[in-house]
């Protein structure tokens, strides 16, 4: 496993390269999700690389970036279990030197659910793949269903921008009794931990419900509403049904639809969401 740590070494470590290269980008603090995604992108490409990167332009100043979890040791050594080719691990100052300001900003998709709540979010998170794609210039990239918006913003950028990449989404890894995997997991207190389950449980009713006929949107998100609220500590910040393709609500679920939903358990905010239809 070869690690770079600035962007003229990946590029250099790049230029070797024969056959394809697949991308996992991260922010480290690594647990099954992110290594589902290199094992996907081992299958498909002679070069997995991954990057670790705790990105500072993706959080708000309230946000927790000083408090987010890093662990580089305990993540090299697992991306080594998983046969990781290359790692890039860049500082701050090679990223965003002094003077750094350029931006890419996709409209519309990027306003709505975490957008909402997290208005620079989405700018920090664009900017950031696209100087990674730049560096890296991998034939597919890998990117998580746990972040469905995330997966929508990059495909379209890619897509807008007529970027030379492919972009594989692999499906949210969970923990046993069902919560997605998170480095903000580890925020949560023992009891938090079990409230957490919630955010699971709440698309678990909405899908039978749907399976079982039901098509109006707002009672499908008041019976999760009423759900969540029955845990003590949680606090809802949206429940959402969305059109998959321009995360706009519906009232009616017809065709594809995106449920997704930010809930504060304790000090960390959870997402998750399915796929109905
Ligand atoms: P991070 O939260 O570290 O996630 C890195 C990748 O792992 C993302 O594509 C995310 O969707 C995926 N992932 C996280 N938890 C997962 C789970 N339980 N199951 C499947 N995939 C999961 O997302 C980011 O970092 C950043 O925004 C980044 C894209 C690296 C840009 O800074």
């Amino acid at each position: 496993m070869q690690i770079a740590r600035t962007i003229a070494d990946m590029k250099r470590l790049r230029r070797k390269c024969r056959g394809t290269v697949g991308f996992v980008p991260t922010m480290g603090y690594l647990h099954e999700g992110h290594l589902e995604l290199v094992r996907v992108a081992k299958k498909a490409n002679l070069v997995v690389a991954v990057s670790i990167f705790v990105n500072p332009t993706q959080f708000a100043p309230s946000e927790d970036f000083k408090a987010y979890p890093r662990d580089l040791d305990r993540d090299l050594s697992l991306l080594k279990s998983v046969k990781t080719d290359i790692v890039f691990i860049p500082s701050e100052a090679e990223m965003y030197p002094e003077g750094y300001n350029s931006w890419v900003v996709l409209k519309g998709i990027t306003e709505t659910l975490e957008g909402r709540s997290r208005p620079t979010h989405f700018q920090g998170v664009t900017t950031v793949c696209n100087k990674l794609f730049n560096i890296v210039e991998p034939d597919k990239a890998y990117f998580g269903q746990k972040d469905a918006q995330q997966v929508l913003v990059i495909q379209k950028m890619v897509a807008d921008l007529d970027m030379n990449l492919e972009i594989v989404v692999a499906p949210t890894v969970r923990e046993s009794d069902g919560l997605a995997m998170s480095s903000r997991n580890t925020y949560l207190m023992p009891e938090e931990r079990q409230s957490a389950v919630v955010l699971y449980k709440s698309l678990c009713l909405a899908k039978e419900m749907y399976e079982k006929g039901e098509r109006d949107a707002a009672r499908i998100k008041a019976a999760m509403a009423e759900l969540i609220t029955t845990v003590p500590g949680a606090q809802i910040d949206y429940i959402s049904t969305s059109d998959i393709d321009t995360l706009q609500e519906v009232d009616q679920i017809a065709g594809k639809i995106l449920v997704s939903l930010a809930v504060r358990i304790g000090k960390p905010r959870l997402i998750d969401n399915i796929i109905l239809g």
